[in-house]
């Protein structure tokens, strides 16, 4: 497996764009599935899990043309609707697609679907709205069966909040005669931004952005360019790791609205930053001058995204006082500090849900493997402020969500090496 081999510590300077966000075009390919013709995507991140998406789309037999972060398809001669599980296994949004492919033929099969190893990641909130919906299901053991003769509108509240629960009731319905209400449903900008582009299609969605959404089911879609959100994810984490290193770093093609909860938090802690419309200046210091929050707690939109939390624990462990973090919204997210524990942290996993991070620790470099998306990132964080040399394996996990990082770090001034 490649690894980064990363000496700390290290300060960064320059400036850095982020990228499509990872989260609003993996929902991009689904949505194309509920229109014939072509769709053109722009701004979309080159990572590992929309290669993913791609090759499920290819394998249902759409046509997809890639031109660095511009992508085609044309789900005109889509034939298939069935998703094998060595590649639905890889991604958790392949669940996404069976509304749309529900709307074309009234047949579904999908292996069950993968995701991040930060919890259980089960989909009953999906199964659930599929059956308000009148779909059958039918778990088959190696495979989920999906019928529907016809879909029929639905008022549907959600147990408890899901983003991609939340995006995949909302495509279907666009097409489903009747009015669909979905209530306790996410705010997240990816959730808006879907809205906002299918409704440019022709649907008829209201709400979107709130805890209620109405759609209003139309005939048919017409095929139109979506360009991608910048990515929040990536700006929460450039912004943490110019605080963590000290560094003066301008993150271009950013929205810093939609990072509204970490800079709440930065004024709290001293970390100081300015912002413009599309972009965020983050002006590190001495981790030492910064004031503890407190706690942070994670929540869904507009709270702070859990997605931030392994990258922020690790500026944590590097400020005076101690912190409560509670990560409220995966009960997995916080297994990683044991990966900072042996770097040189001092943080106390009290449950599932909540850590104590005392601070200031010196980090030291070490062998890493990285487990997830975040908690990757967090230790590429980690090891660019630890005294040492850190390898960190299995980097695909960290290749998955943000697309050439090594050059992007390269471009700010890191010293990263590369091992295959
Ligand atoms: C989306 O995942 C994001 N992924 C995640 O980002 C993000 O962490 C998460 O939302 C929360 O913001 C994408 O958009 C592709 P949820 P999602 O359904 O939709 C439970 C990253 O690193 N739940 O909002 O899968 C679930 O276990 C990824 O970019 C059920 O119990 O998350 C969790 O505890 C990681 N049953 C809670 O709900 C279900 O059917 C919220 O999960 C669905 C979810």
């Amino acid at each position: 497996m490649s690894k980064f081999v990363i000496s700390g510590p290290q300060k960064l300077q320059g400036e850095i764009t982020v990228a499509g966000a990872k989260n609003a075009g993996l929902k991009a390919i689904p949505a194309a599935f509920l229109m014939n013709g072509k769709v053109e995507l722009r701004n979309m991140p080159q990572i590992q899990d929309v290669e993913v998406m791609l090759q499920i789309a290819q394998e249902l037999g759409a046509q997809v043309v890639k031109q660095g972060d511009q992508v085609s398809i044309d789900t005109s001669g889509v034939k298939s609707s069935h998703i094998s599980s060595a590649l639905s296994g890889k991604a958790r949004t392949s669940i996404m697609l069976v509304g749309p492919l529900l709307l074309r033929g009234g047949e579904v099969t999908i292996g069950h679907p993968g995701g991040c190893a930060i919890g259980r990641r089960p989909i009953d909130q999906f199964l659930e709205g599929f059956r308000a919906f009148g779909i059958a299901v039918k778990d088959e053991g190696d495979q989920y069966r999906f019928r529907a003769d016809k879909l029929r509108a639905a008022t549907y509240f959600f147990p408890f909040v899901s983003v991609t629960a939340t995006e995949t009731l909302m495509m279907t319905a666009t097409l489903i005669p009747g009015t669909t209400v979905l209530k306790n449903s996410a705010c997240e900008p990816e959730v808006q931004a879907l809205a906002n582009y299918l409704n440019q299609c022709g649907a008829k969605i209201s709400g979107a952005g709130t805890s209620t959404i109405s759609i209003e089911g139309v005939q048919k879609l017409a095929p139109m360019e979506y360009a991608m959100i910048p990515d929040r994810l990536e700006t929460g984490m450039f912004a943490i790791l110019a605080a963590a290193t000290g560094s003066d770093l301008m993150i271009k093609r950013a929205n810093p609205e939609h990072v509204e909860s970490l800079l709440a938090i930065f004024e709290h802690m001293g970390v100081k930053y300015e912002r413009g419309q599309d972009w965020l200046r983050v002006i590190g210091t001495d981790t030492t001058r910064y004031r503890s929050p407190g706690k942070v707690i994670t929540h869904e939109y507009p709270g702070l995204a859990t997605d931030l939390q392994p990258p922020l624990t690790v500026l944590l462990t590097q400020i005076p006082g101690t912190t409560l973090v509670h990560e409220t919204i995966f009960e997995g997210r916080l297994f990683y500090i044991d990966l900072l524990n042996r770097m040189g942290a001092n943080i106390i996993l009290c449950d599932p849900h909540r850590a104590l991070v005392q601070g200031p620790t010196p980090l030291r470099g070490k062998n890493i493997e990285s487990p997830d998306i975040r908690a990757g990132i967090a230790v590429v964080i980690a090891a660019l402020i630890a005294q040492g040399e850190t390898v960190i394996d299995n980097i695909y996990q960290i290749e998955r969500g943000f697309e050439r990082l090594e050059e992007r770090l390269k471009a700010i001034g890191a010293t990263v090496g590369y091992v295959n």
